[in-house]
């Protein structure tokens, strides 16, 4: 393999998943910044309906007694309770399910799809930070971009060599990358659904 091939295929299953979704991470990043959750905490709310509605609708994921003999702390990875406290700190009302949710993923799109959800901690680490001007905080309104428990770098860490050890055909790979890029494409249809309701008391 040329030295071109290994920049164009990245030996490890996550750089991989990184690389084809550098691309959808940079619009989205985007999408919220064009939003200006940090100006306002109402702005923020917005932001917090589009995260629940996403961590909600992976809860049976995270509690899949398939994935989690694959990752055994997947159930305490879950932010859905999280992020439904923040909107009662916002005074913002639990959103009804927007249709379109993942269904039936096989076991390898749903990893693709936590990745997504695991990696998002990553930037929730600067983005509690911007939260901090709007008086808020791991322990009221921004809980789901908190410090998981045993520590953020650490628990992205141990869920991508989990990732990176599992032994995958050909098939499920592709479904790894289909997941992942699905669960980008949701999050900008929640984010602009989210945005686009008005804020409804709790
Ligand atoms: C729903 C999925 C995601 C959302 C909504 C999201 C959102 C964001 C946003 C808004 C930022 C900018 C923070 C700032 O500069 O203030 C950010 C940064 C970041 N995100 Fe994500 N992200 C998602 C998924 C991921 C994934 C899958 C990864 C890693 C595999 C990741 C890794 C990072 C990292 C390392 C940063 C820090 C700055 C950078 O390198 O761009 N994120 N993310």
């Amino acid at each position: 393999m040329t030295t071109q091939d290994t920049a164009r295929r990245p030996a490890l299953r996550s750089q991989r998943l990184n690389q084809i979704t550098n691309e959808p991470h940079t619009r989205l990043d985007a999408l919220v910044k064009a939003h200006a959750p940090f100006e306002t905490q109402a702005n923020f709310a917005r932001f917090v309906v589009a995260q629940y509605l996403f961590q909600s609708e992976l809860v049976g994921l995270y509690n899949d007694a398939e994935l989690i003999a694959i990752v055994p702390d997947l159930a305490a990875r879950c932010r859905a309770e999280a992020a439904k406290a923040d909107l009662a700190d916002l005074e913002t009302g639990v959103p009804a399910p927007v249709a379109g949710a993942v269904k039936n993923p096989t076991k390898a799109e749903a990893l693709g799809w936590l990745f997504v959800s695991e990696g998002s901690k990553l930037g929730a680490a600067f983005l509690i930070k911007r939260a901090a001007g709007l008086g808020l905080s791991e322990t009221f309104g921004a809980r789901h971009l908190g410090e998981p428990a045993g520590g953020r770098a650490e628990g992205w860490k141990s869920f991508v060599k989990t990732l990176d050890g599992l032994e995958v055909t050909e098939q499920e790979e592709a479904e790894l990358d289909r997941g992942a890029i699905a669960a980008f494409n949701r999050f900008t249809v929640l984010l602009g659904q989210a945005y686009a309701t008005t804020p409804e008391l709790a």
